[in-house]
């Protein structure tokens, strides 16, 4: 097997001067897609490829699909049938489906859009450019196989030049009884802690400053590694990966995505509040405020588990941001147990909940149950949640209110130049004027101290301080 310390042009051919073409890659979903289109995009420079300026002049067009509910899948579709009808024009053109949808439905896809040149599920996503030279002698190529993800050996292309995604698992092995993701995304895989600790490094010396660790869940880290590093009693967990990169000179902040709430530890909570560069905001999806529902669910906790998780962090981090995910009109909920969500939301007093109307998904269990909710209360229900969800996100923000907060800056707005754009440790979204008193220009990178002056449900404005 290749080790992550083998160079990388001893691996991979190199095509610098040579100009393939231009691509352009789309991605739906989650941080995980977004993670591995940046390393799909890295592997298409080093191929040669150049980015395209517009989707409509690539001449290698890559979608990264998302499946979690139905509209995301027939996003995918209708993006497709515009690709479709260019390439009967244009028949060089590559078209590639990468990522969830890719997975589920395999060689079907090929069915509906014979126009496609290669179909592959996200453990593929690393294998780009052999996938990629199969296309090049002319057959359409279906990679879905379930794969020991290969260590990653290029360099990705990324989007942001202050703040980084790193995988750390793959995978999971939950079985919550509405998700597609563990059959499109496969068995957990977690990386070995020194070839995270590596590309943590090299992301340190590239100017990075905050790195957020990947997993559709992140709290089972470790449970599958068989390395020295796991020689101890206890396997090396999440808690020991933080301790292990956590002095990297030049990274400033470590967030870490998504957590599971039956698997979180007081541990956990301890060394996040021990440790200096991990950041104050815990994401945390609870998915129903009923334990009825949540047995239905087959989630593993209860409310009162998650309550005392909840109190735990706000009892070590008292200003720290909690985040959530949930999920309305689950099969059979009923009114009462609808409430029961309002109600801990608004216990809880989160600072973001990304809510969902259920949508039944293929190869799940609660797709085939009986008691499917009507179209008019998902749409009801998920109105009413919305609504709290926003009122309690903007009180909970008045504590930002003539505060001093350190904030990342990773930009200007792309909505007002005037003003930059960053994050507080809780992660949220700051604006303020580009042009300090004090005349001293701030970069992207920079760690600056901001008076909070306005605040809305989901950001804030405020004015930079004398630094
Ligand atoms: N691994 C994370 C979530 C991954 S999917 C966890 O365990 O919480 C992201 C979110 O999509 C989920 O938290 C859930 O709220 C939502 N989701 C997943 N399947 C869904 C479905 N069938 N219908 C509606 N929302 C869904
Ligand atoms: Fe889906 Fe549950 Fe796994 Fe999250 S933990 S990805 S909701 S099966
Ligand atoms: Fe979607 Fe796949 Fe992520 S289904 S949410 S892109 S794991």
């Amino acid at each position: 097997m290749l080790s992550a310390q083998t160079p990388l042009e001893q691996l991979t051919p190199d095509h610098s001067g040579e100009i393939r073409g231009s691509y352009w890659i789309t991605t739906f979903g989650c941080q995980m897609n977004k993670a591995d289109s940046e390393r799909m995009a890295g592997i298409l420079e080093k191929m040669g490829y150049q980015e395209a300026e517009a989707e409509l002049q690539a001449d290698l067009v890559l979608y990264n699909t998302c499946t979690i509910r139905d509209n995301a899948e027939q996003k995918v579709y209708s993006y497709l049938g515009k690709q479709a009808r260019r390439k009967q024009l244009l028949p060089h053109l590559k078209l590639i489906v990468a990522g969830c949808v890719a997975q589920q439905e395999g060689e079907a896809l090929l069915r509906r859009v014979p126009e496609l040149d290669l179909v592959m599920g996200p453990q593929h996503a690393n294998r780009l450019e052999t996938l990629l030279n199969q296309v090049d002698t002319g057959q359409q190529v279906v990679a879905t196989e379930e794969l020991h993800i290969i260590e990653d050996l290029t360099t990705a292309r990324r989007d942001s030049k202050i703040c980084a995604w790193v995988n750390v698992i793959y995978g999971c092995n939950e079985r919550c009884t509405y998700c597609v993701v563990p059959s499109v995304r496969g068995t957990e895989q977690s990386r070995e802690p020194e070839a995270i600790k590596l590309e943590v490094q090299s992301l340190a010396k590239q100017g990075f400053k905050e790195i957020t660790l990947l997993g559709q869940n992140i709290d089972a880290y470790g449970r599958d590694l068989k390395t020295s590093s796991s020689t101890q009693k206890n396997k090396f967990s999440l808690k020991d990966l933080l301790y292990y990169i956590h002095d990297v000179e030049g990274i400033e902040r470590i967030r870490f995505a998504t957590s599971h709430p039956r698997y979180f530890t007081d541990e956990l909570i301890n060394t996040c509040a021990e440790l200096s560069k991990v950041c104050e905001h815990f994401h945390i999806p609870f998915q129903s405020g009923d334990d009825q529902v949540l047995k239905r669910m087959a989630r593993g906790y209860t409310i009162e588990k998650y309550r005392m998780i909840i109190n735990k962090i706000r009892k070590l981090m008292p200003n720290a941001s909690i985040s959530a995910d949930v999920i309305v009109a689950f099969p059979g909920e009923t009114d009462e147990q609808f409430k029961n969500t309002l109600s801990l939301v608004e216990e809880i007093s989160f600072d973001q909940v990304n809510t969902a109307a259920y949508s039944p998904r293929p190869n799940t269990p609660a797709a085939n149950w009986p008691d499917q909710l009507s179209e008019e209360i998902k749409v009801s229900r998920l109105k009413e949640l919305n609504i709290l969800v926003e009122k309690i996100a903007k009180k909970r923000n008045e504590r930002y209110k003539n505060q001093i907060e350190e904030i990342l800056i990773e930009g200007i707005n792309p909505k007002n130049t005037e003003q930059i754009i960053g994050r507080t440790r809780t992660n949220r979204l700051t604006f303020c004027p580009k042009d300090p008193v004090n005349g001293i220009k701030y970069q992207p990178g920079d760690l600056i101290r901001v008076m909070i002056k306005e605040i809305r449900s989901f950001s804030l404005t405020g004015v930079a301080l004398n630094q």
